[in-house]
């Protein structure tokens, strides 16, 4: 599932950068980009980074 539109960021990319050591939006965004358009992908990023960590 693509999260981010702006920058084909999909739930997919997320967890493996997850797995890979990052935590937080931030990273995510200096990493992946996610965020960095329009911003509207911002609460389901989050989201998914929150299920991510919680998995791991
Ligand atoms: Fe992520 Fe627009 S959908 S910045």
């Amino acid at each position: 599932m693509i999260v981010c539109i702006c920058n084909n960021v999909s739930d997919r990319k997320i967890r493996q950068a997850v797995d890979a050591g990052m935590t937080s939006m931030v990273e995510l965004r200096d990493h992946l980009d996610i965020g960095t358009c329009c911003g509207k992908c911002h609460p389901s990023a989050k989201r998914v980074l929150r299920d991510c960590l919680a998995e791991n």
